[in-house]
């Protein structure tokens, strides 16, 4: 409960976690400290902190010092929990139910004037239902993916991308020691584009990614074309989406009530595919939560400082339903509903792809 008149701001974190938050959730805390005089209650644990009780807490100074290297969140876990299909178990049955009501009376209790939530595609979706019953609320985009419409970019992505180079980067060296087809598993569920970036930046061979369907004829082409030309080696980076000619995405758990489905094995079956072909030894590596993990690049500590504070600003406009987004070198600021729902993907004929092709990247088409 309030005890003063002054403005109020929740923040949580929703969904998976990107490099970068921490700066994000720094900026918002000092901003409105510092610059405004606000309150700001800390809700832990995604939306889930508006369901479960002891979830929240009045955050100061001291509670941001020293963030902004951290990856994770400072604000308990970040999860995908959804109060409009909130999963219980009820006589041993999961039941999905809609309990965003008990959320908002929550938010009232708290005395929240704004929410800002930082999120992706499935948290902000979620705030524009919040935003409809009446709430408050800035969004700020997070995903590593960078599948955001709306935004040049999301903060973690570029960290991301980092941890992928140097895996390639890696990668080139035992390769080249083993004359191997070297096969590197990357996030990216609908769009490519750490893949892409993450293969241009290291030097890939072949990139394949969800927006291409590629041709297993082609790959193996561009590995027997190399060696030809005494290239012994080659280096693949797979987004987990990417998808072959009249096939599907590759599926390890499917889609249950509350959570989609979780994708990976894609990498394994193109490496398998080239050797049973190709008298090549091939090996497999899934980077996985790596590239969600650890401490944030410069560009994201930067970035997500300048989220945090533009969506101050927001809250000062009372812009609500907006969220800041990143458009060539400047913030702007775009409204949430433009952002969800669909996403961004990697342009087949744009210049990224263009310019990987002329250097003689395959992307299998
Ligand atoms: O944040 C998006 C993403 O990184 C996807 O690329 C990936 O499929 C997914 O998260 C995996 O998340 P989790 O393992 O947390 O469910």
């Amino acid at each position: 409960m309030k005890r003063n008149n002054k403005k109020r701001i929740g923040v949580l974190t929703g969904g998976g976690d990107a490099p970068g938050l921490n700066a994000v959730i720094r900026a918002v805390v000092k901003t409105a400290l510092i610059k405004y005089q606000w309150e700001v209650v800390g809700i832990k644990d995604g939306y889930d902190g508006l369901i479960k009780p002891n979830r929240t807490k009045l955050m100061n100074l001291e509670d941001v010092q020293g963030i902004l290297p951290r990856g994770g969140t400072i604000l308990g876990t970040t999860n995908r929990s959804n109060p409009f299909e909130y999963k219980t178990v009820e006589n041993g049955k999961v039941i999905i139910k809609d309990i965003s009501d008990k959320a908002i009376k929550r938010i009232k209790e708290l005395s929240i004037d704004v929410l800002i939530v930082i999120g992706g595609d499935g948290s902000l979706k979620i705030a524009n239902k919040f935003l409809k019953k009446g709430i408050p609320i800035v969004g700020i985009p997070k995903t590593i993916d960078n599948d955001l419409q709306a935004t040049d970019l999301t903060f973690g992505f570029t960290t991301a991308v980092q941890t992928a180079t140097e895996a390639i980067d890696k990668l080139h060296t035992t390769a080249e020691s083993h004359h191997r087809v070297m096969v590197l598993e990357v996030m990216g569920r609908y769009a490519g584009w750490i893949a892409l970036q993450s293969g241009i930046a290291g030097g890939a061979d072949v990139i394949l990614i969800p927006e291409i369907a590629f041709d297993f004829k082609k790959i193996l082409k561009k590995i027997e074309d190399r060696r030809r030309h005494n290239r012994f080696f080659s280096i693949i980076v797979v987004a987990e989406g990417a998808i072959p000619k009249g096939g599907t995405v590759e599926v390890i758990k499917p889609a249950s009530k509350g959570e989609f489905e979780r994708l990976g094995g894609i990498g394994q079956k193109v490496g398998l595919e080239i050797e049973e072909e190709l008298d090549v030894e091939t090996r497999v590596t899934v980077l996985g939560h790596l590239q969600r993990g650890g401490s944030p690049c410069p560009f994201d500590r930067i970035l997500g400082s300048r989220y945090g504070t533009a969506a101050l600003e927001l809250v000062a406009e009372k812009k609500f339903g907006w969220m800041p987004c990143l458009k060539g070198l400047f913030i702007e600021s775009c409204p949430i509903e433009k952002a969800v729902g669909s996403f961004k993907l990697v342009n087949p004929e744009g210049q990224l792809v263009k310019t990987a092709e002329t250097l003689g990247i395959e992307f299998g088409r």
